[in-house]
C-alpha cells in the first residue's frame, strides 16, 4: 500500500467519529428522501434510483471483485442493471488489453441477473435495446418465489465470483427472505449489497404509504441475519467513505 492510500484509509476511518460530518450526512438524506432526490439520474440513458454515492461505491466494489455474475433484485426501469451491465462491459475491456485479445461484446460470459416481480413493457423493452442488453438476463416474478430462487441458483452454479444487490420490496421480512435466498450466493471476498437500509434512520412519518419505515426496513433485516451469519460483516469504511448512501450498514462483505 503506498503512502496515498494509507491517507485514504485514515481520513476515512475519522470520518466514521466525525459528528459534524454524520449529522450533515444524515440532514442530507432527509432533506432528499423526500423530494425524490434519487429518482432523478440516468445510467447511459435509463433512469436509476440511486445516489451518485452508491454508484460510485458499487464502482470501486466491481472494480476491486471483478464478479462474473451479478445479481439484483429491483430492476425499476433498468439504470442500476445497465449500470452494472457497463461495469462488467468495462472489466471483459480490461481483461482483453491485459491479456492481448480481442473484445468480442457479444459474447462475454460475464453477465448480469436483474430480478423484478413487474417488469413493465417499456422497461423491458428500453433494456432489451439497449447496447449492454447482452450482459443483462431478467426474470419476472417475486424475487423470494421458490421457483425464482430456483432459476437464480441455477444460473449461479455457473459462474465463480458473484456479487448480489438487493433492491426491491423493502419491509424487514422481505429482505430477511431474499438475504437468506441470495446472501449465500456471494463470493467469499465479495459483497450482497443492501440498499435502502437508511429508511432505519428516517422519522416515521417519511413513509405514510410504504409497508416499510423505522423498525421494519432493510437495516433490520440485514442486522438479524448477521446474527446468524458470522460469514457476512458490515464493511463499515464504505459507510464512512460515502457518509451520503442509502445503504449503511448494507455493504455487507462475504469474508469466507
Ligand atoms: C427501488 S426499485 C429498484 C431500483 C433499481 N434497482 C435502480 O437502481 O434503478 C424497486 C423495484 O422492486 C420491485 N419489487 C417490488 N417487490 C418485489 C418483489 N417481491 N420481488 C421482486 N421485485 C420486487 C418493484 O417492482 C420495483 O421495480
Amino acid at each position: 500500500m503506498n503512502d496515498f492510500e494509507k491517507e485514504v484509509i485514515e481520513r476515512v476511518s475519522a470520518n466514521g467519529s466525525n459528528v459534524d460530518m454524520i449529522a450533515a450526512g444524515l440532514q442530507f438524506m432527509r432533506a432528499t428522501t423526500t423530494t425524490k432526490y434519487s429518482y432523478n439520474f440516468a445510467w447511459q440513458g435509463r433512469p436509476i434510483i440511486q445516489y451518485p454515492q452508491d454508484m460510485v461505491a458499487m464502482q470501486e466494489i466491481i472494480w476491486q471483485i471483478k464478479p462474473d455474475l451479478i445479481i439484483e433484485t429491483g430492476i425499476a426501469h433498468g439504470g442500476s442493471l445497465i449500470f452494472s451491465a457497463t461495469m462488467l462491459a468495462l472489466l471483459d475491456m480490461a481483461d482483453a488489453i491485459e491479456s492481448g485479445t480481442m473484445l468480442d461484446p457479444k459474447n462475454s460470459k460475464r453477465k448480469v441477473l436483474g430480478l423484478d416481480i413487474d417488469i413493465r413493457q417499456h422497461n423491458r423493452e428500453a433494456i432489451e435495446a439497449h447496447p449492454m442488453a447482452s450482459r443483462i438476463q431478467m426474470i419476472q416474478g417475486s424475487s423470494i418465489a421458490p421457483e425464482v430462487i430456483a432459476q437464480v441458483r441455477l444460473v449461479a452454479s455457473d459462474y465463480q465470483r458473484i456479487l448480489v444487490c438487493l433492491d426491491s420490496n423493502h419491509t424487514h421480512e422481505h429482505v430477511l427472505a431474499e438475504l437468506q435466498a441470495y446472501a449465500p450466493l456471494t463470493s467469499a471476498g465479495s459483497y450482497c449489497v443492501v440498499f435502502d437500509t437508511i429508511v432505519e434512520d428516517m422519522p416515521a412519518e417519511m413513509f405514510p404509504d410504504r409497508p416499510w419505515g423505522p423498525g421494519n426496513n432493510p437495516k433490520t433485516a440485514v442486522w438479524e441475519f448477521i446474527k446468524c451469519h458470522p460469514e457476512f460483516e458490515i464493511d463499515k469504511s464504505i459507510d464512512n467513505k460515502l457518509m451520503i448512501t442509502v445503504a449503511p450498514d448494507g455493504y455487507l462483505k462475504r469474508q469466507c
